[in-house]
């Protein structure tokens, strides 16, 4: 069982950054829709007015922010090891890193060292993760404008899920993280959005309560 705390923590350090980048925009988001108020041929809007570029670039902002942080946070705690059982504190996805695909180019191009700071490495992660978090979330908003479901309603597993499966497209040329991972992330993103929502229902900042 003590592997089961450490996989929770290295997981949760990986895709905290990708959560902090999607929720952003449904407090700062707002302004000029991505689709630029246009329509598609069915008649409904390519994307609608809840995707806007202020929303989708901030949200990318805070996760390079959070994962910078993080790596921060972390890198100072380096080789402290806490709990009972033990959790090592620690950037597990900087192993992953080593055995990426882009990593022969890299070294080629020298930059592999570059990348190989934690600091950069926790920014780049943060950012590319969430940078496919929203393309992830705006390819749902687009499958739910097609499906005639009007901007702000729910449609279960692609909101929750739609912007964690393409935010770990994304990442995973640089971080090739294990399945493993996913098997917890589904559910755990599932109901933290789930919850998430509820929150925001009954503090007013959304309409659906899912
Ligand atoms: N938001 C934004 N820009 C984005 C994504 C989200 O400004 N790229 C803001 C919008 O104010 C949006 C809110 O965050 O209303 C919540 O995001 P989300 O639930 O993804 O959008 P919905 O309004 O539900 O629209 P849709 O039905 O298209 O998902
Ligand atoms: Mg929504």
């Amino acid at each position: 069982m003590a592997e089961l705390g450490q996989i929770i923590f290295d997981i949760l350090v990986f895709v905290l950054p990708l959560y902090f980048g999607n929720a952003a925009p449904t407090i700062l988001g707002g302004g000029p829709p991505i689709d630029g108020g246009r329509y598609w041929k069915d008649g409904k809007r390519i994307l609608g007015d809840g995707k806007t570029i202020r929303g989708f670039w901030l949200a990318v902002l805070v996760g390079i922010i959070i994962g910078v942080l993080l790596a921060w946070i972390i890198n100072s705690f380096d080789g402290v090891i806490f709990g009972n059982p033990p959790i090592d504190i620690r950037l597990e996805y900087q192993e992953f890193y080593e055995s990426s695909i882009i990593y022969p180019l890299l070294s080629f191009l020298n930059l592999a060292d570059v990348l190989a700071n934690s600091l950069v490495l926790g920014g780049v992660t943060g950012g590319i993760s969430t940078l496919g978090g929203m393309t992830g979330d705006m390819v749902g908003s687009f499958i739910k404008r097609r499906s005639g479901i009007p901007r702000g309603k729910t449609f279960i597993f692609l909101d929750q899920l739609g912007f964690l499966v393409l935010g770990m497209v994304f990442i995973y040329p640089i971080i090739p993280c294990p399945p493993l991972w996913l098997a917890f992330l589904v559910p755990i993103t599932f109901l933290t959005h789930i919850a998430a929502n509820l929150f925001g229902y009954f503090t007013g900042i959304q309409d659906d309560p899912l």
